[in-house]
C-alpha cells in the first residue's frame, strides 16, 4: 500500500532545479566575515539579501533550521533571566523550549492568550508587556492552532502596543508566506509588525535546508555573533543556499495549491461526531479528537494502517499538512481512507451516539 504522507510540509523534496543549483553553486567560507560584515559565500549572501528584501528588512542571516534561528533571535534580544511575552502554544515554547530552559536560555515566559479565532488577545498582550519585559514573540501562521493566521490589523495593533512600551517583537514566521497568501497581504506587511522575523525555507517553499532571520543591520550583526557561539555557522553553505534561492523563486506562488488541497481535505474529513475541525486557513488541517474516546496518538497509529500518515500533536490534536508532493488525487484517496478508517473503527469510537447531540462542529 502506498502511503499518503501528511505529517509535515518539511517532507517537501528538492526539485531537479534545486539539485542543479546546489551542484552549480558558487561557494566560499560563510563563517569568515569581510569588511562589509557579510560572510564569504556569495550564494549565501545572495539568499540573505533576497530574504531581507522580501521581509522589508535591512539584512538577513542564514541558519540551518528555524529552531536555531528563533533561538539565536531571542538570545540576541535578551539576556538570561529576562522576561519574554509568549503564548504557551508558540512553537518556540512547546517544541523548541531551549530559550526557556534554565540550562540554556534561562528566560522567563509571561503569557498572553488567544481568542476564538486563534489570534493574540490585544488586552492580554498589553497586560503581559508590562514593565521589565524584554521581548514579545508572535507566530504567524500559528502551527499548534492549526495553521491559522493573525490578521494584519491585529498584528499592527499588537506591534503598536509593544512599541509604545518599548518592547521589541520577534515574529516566528516559519510559514509567513502561507499567512501572506491567506490574508492577501505581502509578507513584508506582516513582517513590518516585528523587529525581527524568522521564516523557514525548508517547509512549504521546498528547500532542502534552512531558515532566514531578518531585521535591522545592527540586529543581524549581533545575531551573526550569537549564531557563531551556538555553533550555527555552516561553511560552504552555498550548496544549500542556492537551492533555497530557487525555493524563493518558485515556491511562494505555488502555496495556493497546498491551501486548496488542505481545504478539500478539511471538507472531506469533517462532520464526524467527537472530532472537531479547526478553521482551515492555510496548509494545515487540525482535528481535535479529545471527545472521540481515543487519543491523537491512537488515531495516528491506526490511520497509518489505512495508508495515511498524520501527526499527533499532544494527546488531543491530529495534524495533516499539505505540501508540494501532495496532489489533489492524494487528497481524494486520503479522504476515502479516512472514511474507511472511521467506519471500521466505529466500535472503539463508541461514545459517539451518546454525545452526537451535544456535538458542535467548528466551521
Ligand atoms: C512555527 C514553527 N516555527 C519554527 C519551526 C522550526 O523549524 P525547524 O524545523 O527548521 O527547526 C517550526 C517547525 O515545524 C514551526 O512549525
Amino acid at each position: 500500500m502506498s502511503l499518503i504522507d501528511l505529517r509535515s510540509d518539511t517532507l517537501t523534496m528538492p526539485t531537479p532545479a534545486m539539485r542543479e543549483a546546489a551542484m552549480a553553486a558558487e561557494v566560499g567560507d560563510d563563517g569568515r566575515t569581510g569588511p562589509s560584515g557579510k560572510g564569504e559565500d556569495p550564494s549565501v549572501n545572495c539568499l540573505e539579501d533576497r530574504g531581507a528584501e522580501l521581509m522589508g528588512k535591512e539584512a538577513g542571516l542564514f541558519f540551518p533550521s528555524g529552531t536555531l534561528a528563533n533561538f539565536a533571535a531571542v538570545l540576541t534580544h535578551c539576556v538570561r533571566g529576562d522576561k519574554v511575552v509568549v503564548d504557551p502554544d508558540l512553537h518556540l515554547v512547546r517544541t523548541e523550549k531551549a530559550a526557556f530552559m534554565d540550562r540554556f536560555g534561562g528566560l522567563t515566559p509571561v503569557w498572553y492568550t488567544r481568542d476564538k479565532d486563534e489570534m493574540p488577545v490585544a488586552d492580554s498582550f498589553a497586560k503581559a508587556c508590562s514593565e521589565g519585559v524584554r521581548l514579545a514573540c508572535l507566530e504567524n501562521t500559528h502551527n499548534y492552532a492549526g495553521g491559522t493566521c493573525t490578521s494584519l490589523a491585529r498584528m499592527r495593533e499588537l506591534y503598536a502596543i509593544a512599541s509604545q512600551k518599548s518592547v521589541p517583537v520577534h515574529l516566528d514566521g516559519a510559514r509567513i508566506f502561507n499567512a501572506s497568501l491567506a490574508l492577501g497581504v505581502s509578507a513584508s506587511d506582516i513582517a513590518s509588525c516585528a523587529d525581527s522575523v524568522q521564516f523557514c525555507l525548508s517547509k512549504g517553499l521546498g528547500a532542502p535546508v534552512g531558515s532566514l532571520l531578518c531585521g535591522t543591520r545592527e540586529f543581524i550583526t549581533a545575531a551573526r555573533e550569537t549564531r557563531k557561539y551556538l555553533g550555527g555557522v555552516m561553511r560552504q553553505a552555498g550548496m544549500v543556499a542556492a537551492p533555497a534561492l530557487k525555493a524563493l523563486e518558485t515556491g511562494i506562488t505555488r502555496l495556493a495549491e497546498d491551501h486548496e488541497n488542505a481545504r478539500l481535505l478539511g471538507q472531506g474529513i469533517s462532520g464526524f461526531p467527537g472530532i472537531r475541525l479547526a478553521s482551515v486557513q492555510t496548509n494545515i488541517v487540525m482535528l481535535n479528537v479529545a471527545e472521540s474516546g481515543q487519543t491523537a496518538p491512537w488515531f495516528e497509529n491506526v490511520l497509518k494502517e489505512y495508508g495515511v500518515l498524520a501527526k499527533a500533536m499532544g494527546n488531543d490534536h491530529l495534524r495533516f499538512t499539505t505540501y508540494r508532493g501532495i496532489k489533489a488525487d492524494d487528497i481524494k484517496k486520503a479522504v476515502a481512507a479516512f472514511h474507511a478508517f472511521i467506519k471500521e473503527n466505529e466500535g472503539v469510537l463508541a461514545q459517539w451516539s451518546s454525545m452526537s447531540s451535544s456535538y458542535q462542529q467548528t466551521p
